[in-house]
């Protein structure tokens, strides 16, 4: 298959990732269609863009024109059928795989027979998402990292019948939108949450195991071992909920026991408490 020039993105799905990715294909100058449910939840991303790239205007990081150009290439659905135009969708949609399956089948009978369908999940295979459409060899990964505008980081996964071409241009892409892109293949957590979330997991059950505190935790792995950032601090930012969920996701997947939620996180999940977003994890936070 040889891939269009990507000039028109379609973002499906504008949550924290979608409105994030939105975010960064406008301000790279690429028309971009985003769809929601409602055309309420699609204009309150709307405003959420709007008010982080005016936070970049006050911090003199952003024109004014720029900002105003830049949502001016912002137009918004909740029909699939604008998608026609596109020459690139990202679906970031619930992390469900039948919702995503549903939609990837109804976005190919929409989408131009070249156009590429990309996908944000995190956890589920996207060679299992790519069977949905006749023309598997057009659906890559795009895994951003979150917030996607901040964090630099783009995994383009290569599923199982990913062309090499569809692979290219997301890659292509994922520069022009500033992100340093890896390429990886298909495999459950990709690279970095194969990696971290294990690790994380281990620096919980140390909790337990050494009785150390979540103030000497996170000062042990800041200060011995140069984490930007200690764990506890880390798994509170995320939302000790996505972090269940993930750990839960790849333990299913892979069944090596270090996969597995610590039990003391899953009862804090179950107990609300989910970190930054509830006021309360493992620290408490002012609202
Ligand atoms: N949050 C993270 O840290 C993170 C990081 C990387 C990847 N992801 C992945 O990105 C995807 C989205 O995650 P999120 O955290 O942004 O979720 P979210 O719940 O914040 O957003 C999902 C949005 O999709 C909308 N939606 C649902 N079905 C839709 C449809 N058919 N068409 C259009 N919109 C639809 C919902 O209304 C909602 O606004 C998931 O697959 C998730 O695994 C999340």
């Amino acid at each position: 298959m040889t891939a269009p020039e990507i000039r028109t993105i379609g973002v499906v799905g504008l949550g924290a990732m979608g409105s994030g990715i939105a975010q960064l294909a406008i301000e790279a100058g690429y028309a971009t269609v985003g769809r929601e449910v409602s055309d309420d939840l699609g204009e309150r991303a709307r405003e959420r863009i709007a008010h982080f790239l005016q936070r970049k205007v006050d911090k003199g990081t952003l024109g004014v024109d720029e900002r105003a150009a830049a949502l001016d290439r912002l137009s918004l659905t909740t029909s699939l059928a604008d998608f026609g135009r596109c020459d690139l969708v990202i679906e970031a949609i619930v992390e469900d795989l039948g919702a995503k399956l549903a939609l990837f089948s109804e976005l190919e009978t929409i989408v131009r027979p070249d156009a590429i369908l990309a996908t944000n999940t995190s956890a589920l295979s996207v060679t299992e998402i790519a069977a949905a459409v006749s023309t598997s060899e057009r659906v890559v990964g795009m895994h951003f990292f979150n917030p996607a505008p901040l964090m630099p980081l783009v995994e383009i996964v290569q599923a199982e019948l990913s062309s090499r071409a569809a692979v290219d241009a997301a890659y292509t892409v994922g520069e022009r939108l500033g992100k340093r892109p890896i390429r990886c293949h298909d495999t459950p957590g990709f690279v970095v949450n194969r990696i971290l979330i294990p690790l994380v997991n281990d620096c919980l059950r140390v909790l337990d195991e050494a009785r150390v505190s979540p103030e000497d935790l996170d000062t042990a792995m800041t200060a011995g071992a140069g984490w930007p950032m200690g764990p506890c601090t880390l798994v509170d930012l995320v939302g000790i909920d996505v972090h269940v969920h993930a750990s839960e996701a790849l333990y299913e997947k892979l069944r090596e026991p270090r996969m597995a939620p610590p039990p003391r996180i899953v009862a804090m999940k179950n107990a609300g408490l989910l970190g930054r977003k509830s006021g309360r994890g493992f620290y408490t936070y002012d609202s």
